[in-house]
């Protein structure tokens, strides 16, 4: 893992996401001092200190001023805004990486405000929180302006961020943003929204609300931890509990005829055509 421990960080617009990666980088060993956390919510910048001890004294201006990278956190809407801001007051991203983790917004945009810097765009998801993110990252620096181990280097940096918080993926191109957003971006609601019509119909079968939960919820964990665990695809997996002709089997010849399978990817095409779009608005 490359070493963070040299560099400063500051994560502009610490909310939710910001918080957890810098979080799994400050218990991963990254010295909190060199973490600085910027938030218009005072007490959120406060939290952030308490918790894992890293600076929150500094305007945005300043923690850009004195960061190696920084990370834009702030949501999508109030990117174009918080940029224009640090730029107009004299902040110079020049030397700096800057990385987003903003859904929707093309390295252009940033470009266009804060010039031709070393830049990466990050998709994140929420199991960040609890350490077991899925990142996808893709390098938006211009080759032309900077060369190829300064942008090794930035990956390097990078991936070892984002897998301080689970793991990442790199993309080759930019549109697979939007691709990794529909599978493992929004892919955490997928399962819950599963795991809510499960719990619905235990509860339907005659389980309180709490042993429902409680049912779905370990299910739902050892399934995904069994799988982490096992060398079988999926579908061997999937296959080991299907004894031929059991009570299982009928279950999965259901989700079979009402095409599962058509249902998924009917689902992740439409969050990937609705990623499009708001990339344009
Ligand atoms: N959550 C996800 O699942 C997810 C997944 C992938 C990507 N993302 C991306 O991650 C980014 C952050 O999401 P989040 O869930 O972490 O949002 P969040 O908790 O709302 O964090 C953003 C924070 O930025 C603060 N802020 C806004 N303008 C600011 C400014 N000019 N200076 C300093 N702070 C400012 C906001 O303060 P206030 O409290 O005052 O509003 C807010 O606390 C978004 O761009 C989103 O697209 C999120």
């Amino acid at each position: 893992m490359t070493d963070l421990n040299s560099l400063t960080f500051a994560f502009i617009g610490a909310g939710n996401m910001s918080g957890a990666i810098l979080g799994g980088m400050v218990k991963g060993g990254v010295p909190a001092n060199n973490i600085i956390a910027t938030n218009r919510t005072v007490e959120k910048q406060k939290a952030l200190n308490e918790k894992f001890g890293v600076v929150t004294h500094l305007s945005n201006l300043d923690a850009v001023n004195s960061a190696d990278v920084v990370i834009l956190g702030v949501k999508p809407q109030m990117m174009e805004a918080t940029l224009n801001e640090l730029v107009s007051s004299g902040a110079d991203f020049s030397d700096k990486l800057v990385i987003t983790v903003a859904a929707g917004l093309h390295v252009e945009k940033y470009t266009n405000i804060i010039g031709d810097v070393r830049f990466i765009r990050c998709m994140p998801n929420t199991p960040s929180l609890v350490g077991l993110g899925v990142s996808g990252l893709y390098v938006g620096t211009n080759p032309s302006t900077f060369n190829a181990e300064h942008i090794e280097n930035d990956k390097k940096i990078t991936s070892a961020m984002f897998d301080s918080v689970g793991i990442s993926v790199w993309l080759d191109q930019e549109s697979k943003i939007d691709d990794i957003a529909a599978v493992s971006g929004s892919g955490p609601a997928y399962f819950f929204l599963f795991m809510e019509c499960m719990m619905e119909k235990a509860k339907q079968l005659g389980f309180s609300q709490e042993d429902a939960n409680k049912i779905v919820m370990q299910t739902a964990l050892g399934s995904a931890q069994m799988a982490s665990k096992s060398d079988d695809s999926f579908e061997q997996l999937r296959i080991n509990v299907t004894s031929p002709g059991g009570s299982t089997a009928e279950a999965i010849k259901t989700f079979q005829q009402q095409k599962l399978d058509k249902t998924v990817a009917d689902a992740l095409d439409a969050a990937v055509a609705r990623a499009k779009e708001m990339s344009k608005l």
